[in-house]
């Protein structure tokens, strides 16, 4: 297997605790170098990684390293400016989530990709999560007939994450973007990733800088002029030209109990992701409650760059392809365009 020639960018927690562990452990990927804008950040990864390089600034590792693709770690204000750079530069493009600070930053980076013809993976690991690829493959066999109806949440009652996570010029939002996104994105994948037309939703503010005991947080690095000025909790409704609804909930702080919960509706039969469980009909025609066992043999982080790295080897098109991530960067720019309204917004 040809080994795809990886430049990472950012290497902070995702790229040190999901990203690297992920390229030591599969053969057919080369991380040749790393940048971070904090030095000390890129030296410590390089070393810890065994990776040849490091630089201060993206600019730097593409003018100096063969690079075939890029693997955006970075804040969500750098996701833009870094795509752009490196699609411009004919390098293929992994960006984490959420793909951009907003629609119209979304849409430019689509225009770079696909000016410059490269691949594009939105790194969302729910995609290649076991649990989430059977639910999809029963959506595609039909298993749920017409589907209808979607709920999804990803609630944490204390669980803000520190640094930039809060400041809205580099993160672009609170929950919605940060945890929101990898339920939104896993119950629109399962319904079949219909096109969105409308949504209406709510965000807030209220418990937001807590300082409560005895409650964990990730911890992401400060960026200038730290704030706290993003939602803590949004909730709504986002409903997709098939005519289906998705109903969808997310905070970083709540009064209310923690959970994580999808669940897909179809004529035919739904399902839950935790734990992955199909509701339907047996053949004698008494209700079917079934639990589905599946096998993670690798992380989803793993799968993605798998992924990624056979799409480019293969030229073939990747699971989360730009078009779909611009769409779903629309559902979150229509929820935070409909909270600040006070009204439903058509996309
Ligand atoms: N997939 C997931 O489950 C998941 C989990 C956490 C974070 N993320 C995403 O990963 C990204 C990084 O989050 P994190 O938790 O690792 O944050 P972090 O603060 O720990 O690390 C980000 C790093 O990027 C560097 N950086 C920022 N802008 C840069 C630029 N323009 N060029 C080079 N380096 C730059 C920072 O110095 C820092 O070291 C975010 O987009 C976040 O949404 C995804």
């Amino acid at each position: 297997m040809r080994k795809i020639r990886i430049g990472v960018v950012g290497a902070g927690n995702i790229s040190t605790s999901a990203h690297l562990p992920a390229y030591a452990e599969y053969d057919g990927a080369e991380v040749v170098a790393i940048a971070d804008i904090s030095e000390e950040r890129a030296k410590a990864a390089a070393e810890k990684f065994g990776i040849p390089k490091y630089y201060t600034s993206v600019e730097a590792m593409l003018d100096n390293e063969d690079i075939e693709a890029v693997d955006i770690c970075v804040w969500n204000n750098g996701h833009a400016p870094v795509a752009i750079e490196a699609a411009k530069r004919g390098k293929h493009v992994m960006c984490e989530k959420p793909l951009a600070m907003n629609l119209e930053h979304a849409i430019e980076m689509e225009k770079a990709i696909k000016q410059s013809g490269v691949r594009f993976l939105l790194a969302v690991p729910g995609r290649f999560r076991a649990e989430n690829m059977k639910a999809r493959e029963l959506y595609e066999e039909g298993a749920f007939g017409d589907v209808y109806y979607g709920k999804t949440a990803y609630i944490r009652r204390r669980g803000t994450p520190t640094g930039w996570f809060t400041d809205q010029k580099t993160s672009g939002g609170g929950p919605v973007v940060d945890i929101g996104v990898h339920r939104i994105d896993a119950a629109w994948y399962i319904m079949g990733c219909p096109k969105p037309t409308r949504v209406s939703a709510a965000t807030s503010y209220k418990i937001g800088d807590y300082q409560t005991l005895g409650v964990s947080k990730w911890q992401g690095t400060p960026c200038p002029d730290n704030q706290f000025d993003t939602e803590d909790m949004g909730a709504g409704a986002i409903h997709f030209e098939n005519g289906a609804v998705l109903i969808f909930e997310a905070s970083w702080a709540i009064n209310g109990p923690d959970h994580q919960d999808t669940q897909v509706c179809g004529s035919k039969g739904g399902v839950i992701l935790e734990p992955l469980t199909f509701y339907g009909e047996n053949e004698e025609g008494y209700l079917k409650t079934e639990e589905i066992k599946v096998e993670q043999p690798h992380s989803p982080t793993y799968n993605e760059i798998a992924h990624f790295c056979d799409c480019i080897r293969e030229d073939k098109e990747t699971k989360f392809p730009i078009e779909q991530a611009v769409q779903l960067q629309q559902i979150l720019q229509g929820i935070y365009d409909s909270a600040k309204l006070g009204k439903e917004v058509v996309l």
